[in-house]
């Protein structure tokens, strides 16, 4: 088979060279990989921003969203990306497929798989199910989130979000507090953010920090007080119930008490510290209304717009790499 040398319309950026076929994890990506997918998803903010949104890149490609479990942003942002793309985007809706019937997960992807998508997106309950579609599929797999292990995309989408609004990543202290151990969201963060040269905090209670997360080169601490002080970002991240068996907390009012992001809380921070959340968010359990309407400190809507652009960059990088039919 011949290797086409372009497929698409538009040129990468002079210089940009992309291998990866598939987006499964940010653990092992270079610091120069993740630059090329925010630097690329920097102009696509712009054409977000433009009354006309729509570009040719993934003309005549299809992106198959594969969701097993909810999503509001993460499913939507992909599904604009592939449109604002010119790619044709279908989200199959598992709870009326035939997964409901007993089929395995591997008989629906391939399934779909001989329908011919271009990318499969993929959000599963259990860590490493996109991993093993990628081995079996000739298509791009994009991992939307699989149990608790990554969420790349998340990852690169608050990485924009902060290097827009902060300049840099390098050097910057960045709190992550919460539901760390249930959390794909952290895990993908702690990777992204030690290869680009920041410095990473975790904050939770000992219940909901696993017990060898130092490993990954990371601050640990239990106490909002400490692990909050002199930080450039805070990120909140959900108290995951649907994911716990058994009881973690005491109750979500305690919780708050202790763990929850308020402005008193926040004032150990650095005085320009931003705040941010992948949502959704549980108002009053993990945050402070307040503090999360705050447009002045709080990055939450930009995570969301940045997203959309992320995932373009995302579909655009691994569509040069695919073969021409
Ligand atoms: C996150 C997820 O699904 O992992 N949400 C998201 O993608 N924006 C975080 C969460 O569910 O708490």
């Amino acid at each position: 088979m011949s290797r086409a040398t372009s497929i698409t319309e538009a040129p990468l950026p002079d210089g940009l060279v992309w291998t990866k076929r598939h987006i499964l994890g940010i653990e092992g990506w270079s610091a120069a990989e993740i630059t090329a997918v925010l630097d690329l998803a920097d102009l696509y903010v712009e054409q977000n921003r433009r009354a006309d949104k729509r570009s040719t890149e993934l003309r005549g490609r299809t992106v198959m969203n594969l969701f097993f479990e909810d999503s509001t942003r993460t499913k939507t942002s992909f599904e604009l990306a592939g449109k604002r793309l010119g790619g044709d985007v279908l989200s199959m809706s598992v709870g009326t497929s035939s997964v409901k019937k007993g089929e395995t997960l591997l008989d629906t992807a391939m399934t779909l798989n001989a329908m011919k998508p271009d990318f499969l997106v993929v959000r599963h309950a259990q860590s490493g199910a996109p991993k093993l579609l990628a081995d079996k599929v000739n298509c791009s797999v994009i991992n939307a989130g699989d149990g608790m292990h990554e969420h790349p995309t998340q990852a690169l989408l608050d990485a924009l979000s902060i290097r827009r609004r902060k300049g840099r990543l390098e050097g910057l202290t960045v709190a992550i507090c919460g539901d760390i151990l249930h959390s794909r969201v952290a895990r993908s963060n702690i990777h992204l953010l030690g290869t680009m040269g920041a410095q990473v905090r975790v904050v939770g209670p000992p219940t909901l920090l696993p017990s060898s997360i130092d490993r990954m080169g990371v601050d640990v601490f239990t106490d909002m007080d400490r692990g909050l002080k002199d930080v450039d970002i805070v990120m909140m991240l959900r108290l995951q119930s649907e994911r716990m068996n058994g009881k973690f907390v005491p109750s979500p009012r305690e919780y708050f008490r202790f763990h929850g992001l308020t402005f008193g809380r926040l004032a150990v921070a650095k005085p320009d510290a931003l705040i941010m959340h992948p949502g959704p968010m549980n108002r009053g359990v993990e945050i402070d209304s307040e503090v999360a309407d705050d447009i002045g400190r709080s990055l939450i809507l930009d995570q969301v717009e940045f997203g959309v652009a992320v995932r373009m960059a995302c579909l655009r990088l691994l569509a040069s790499t695919q073969q021409a039919a």
